[in-house]
């Protein structure tokens, strides 16, 4: 069973009064739902909208448990404490976070409501695999309730360094919630280093290795789990007849540029997007870049659109756009292509087989799956991969072209360098990247989390020796 704080569907109202269900938005969903497809479970999660209690449902053979929040939930718990103050936090405070107290209390009320949720519908002795940084006191809540539960717990996001964390005022609080889990899960190996420090410092606990010595006498694992994309299913849409005559249209539409740059995110002040605009608006400038030869196409899906954050930066990001394509775009010719949306799957892997260089250069991020999903989507090897190192995917992406997102003229330089290699350096690197991508797919991360989970429980892991 999964716990997340989205279910996979939002349900959306038509104007009309009907009712659809649209695919929720981010990376844990990409990554999870094709994990749930085969492993058959219950997913709980709250369907998007305020102030509806709804029934456990089936959707495209999946089992749902709506959660419901209502709407002072959703401001205090989902976009204040989740949103204004973990979010910024843990992204190293890219942006600054807010600590409330009455933000504080929702969540813990929030939290409660999942984990009794979750409490009525598990089966005895079932695997419960709590996610995100939404839910961080359900784990232990859960295991007050329920004793028998196989309880893991992931972190989709970054697990901050210790000296930022101390800054939360429920610093206690959180980890001890955390540490309901019998395995901890994070991205990299750092983050997991960062909560054992903080379990020895805040809490008193012992820790050896990557084992920590809870109050109750439990042995907590905490460890890097890579997440990743279903690689070989994307593949397969990436390389479909339709796909390749939308990806062609999508460049005939653009005027056949010689290099067509992509970037893909959520609209979030922690992908780096006003970043990559820039060093790609000075590059057509300085005709470093000619717009008849090379366009920019900018997707973002809209997120989050109430927190105040999120509002300026899509106000910015619309004036930028503004200026560079007034500024230095000819008649038809917008150097910038700008689309504010969500698309299906089909569209975005058409967006991705028709990029030549795509442009990923979040300030801090987890993982980032879009990246993957550029590698998997590749025909040959071909096309390059800008690639910040503040993403977690940097990691085991080597053979991108790593960038730091705060250096605009080294951004610069390195676009041009994608943009003009050899196809022979171009194709070395892909090779790498496809390689590592499909082998380490999300079939492989979930077997790697879910095996450690069960030789937790069984008791199979032993305290190290020293
Ligand atoms: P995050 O989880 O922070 O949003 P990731 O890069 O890990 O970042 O995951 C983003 C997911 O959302 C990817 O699966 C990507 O394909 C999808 N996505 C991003 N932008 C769009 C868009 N405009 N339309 C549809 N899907 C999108
Ligand atoms: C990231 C987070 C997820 C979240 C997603 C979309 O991937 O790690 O937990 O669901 O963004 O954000 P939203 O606030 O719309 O759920």
């Amino acid at each position: 069973m999964v716990v997340a704080n989205r279910l996979p569907v939002d349900r959306v109202e038509n104007p009309d009064g009907t009712v659809t269900w649209r695919t929720s938005p981010g990376g844990l969903v990409t990554a999870l739902e094709p994990v749930m497809h085969s492993h058959d479970g219950a997913w709980v999660g709250w369907h998007g909208a305020p102030d509806e209690v709804l029934d456990p449902f089936e959707n495209d053979g999946l089992e749902l448990v709506p959660v419901p929040l209502s709407a002072q939930e959703i401001e205090d718990y989902y976009e204040g404490f989740s949103n204004a103050t973990l979010w910024p936090l843990y992204h190293d405070v890219v942006a600054p976070p807010e600590f409330r107290r009455e933000w504080w209390d929702a969540y813990v009320r929030v939290n409660q409501r999942f984990a009794d949720r979750t409490a009525d519908v598990a089966d005895q002795g079932a695997v419960v695999w709590v996610q995100d940084y939404q839910l961080q006191l359900v784990p232990q809540m859960l295991r007050e309730l329920r004793p028998d539960l196989n309880i893991g717990f992931f972190l989709h996001i970054p697990f901050p360094p210790t000296e930022l964390y101390i800054q939360l005022p429920w610093r206690d609080q959180i980890l001890r919630g955390l540490l309901g889990a019998d395995l901890v899960g994070f991205q990299l190996g750092g983050g997991a280093q960062n909560f054992l420090r903080l379990v020895r410092q805040r809490l008193h606990l012992e820790t050896r290795r990557e084992h920590v010595h809870a109050a109750d006498g439990r042995t907590v694992m905490a460890r890097a789990y890579p997440i990743s994309i279903a690689a070989a299913s994307l593949h397969e849409l990436a390389s479909s007849d339709a796909t390749a005559a939308r990806a062609a249209e999508i460049r005939a539409d653009l005027g056949e540029p010689k290099t067509l740059f992509l970037g893909v995110d959520r609209l979030d002040y922690t992908k780096g997007i006003p970043e990559r605009i820039q060093a790609f608006g000075e590059l057509v400038a300085e005709g470093r870049i000619d717009p008849d030869e090379a366009a920019l196409v900018q997707v973002a899906t809209p997120s989050r659109e109430r927190v105040e954050q999120y509002r300026h930066l899509r106000d910015d990001i619309d004036r930028q756009v503004g200026r560079i394509n007034s500024d230095v775009g000819r008649i038809g010719r917008p150097p910038i292509t700008y689309l504010h949306a969500s698309y299906p799957r089909e569209e975005m892997a058409a967006l991705y087989r028709a990029a030549d260089v795509m442009i990923v250069t979040p300030l801090r991020d987890g993982m980032n799956l879009v990246a993957k999903e550029y590698v998997a989507c590749r025909q040959a090897d071909d096309g390059a991969l800008v690639l910040s190192e503040f993403a977690g995917a940097a990691r085991e992406l080597r053979q991108a072209y790593l960038i730091n997102p705060h250096d605009i003229d080294g951004l610069k330089e390195t676009m041009l360098e994608a943009m003009n290699a050899p196809a022979r350096i171009k194709s070395r690197r892909m090779r790498l990247l496809r390689r590592q991508v499909f082998e380490h797919d999300i079939e492989h991360w979930a077997r790697a989390f879910l095996d450690d989970l069960n030789r937790v429980v069984q008791g199979k892991v032993e305290w190290p020796s020293r």
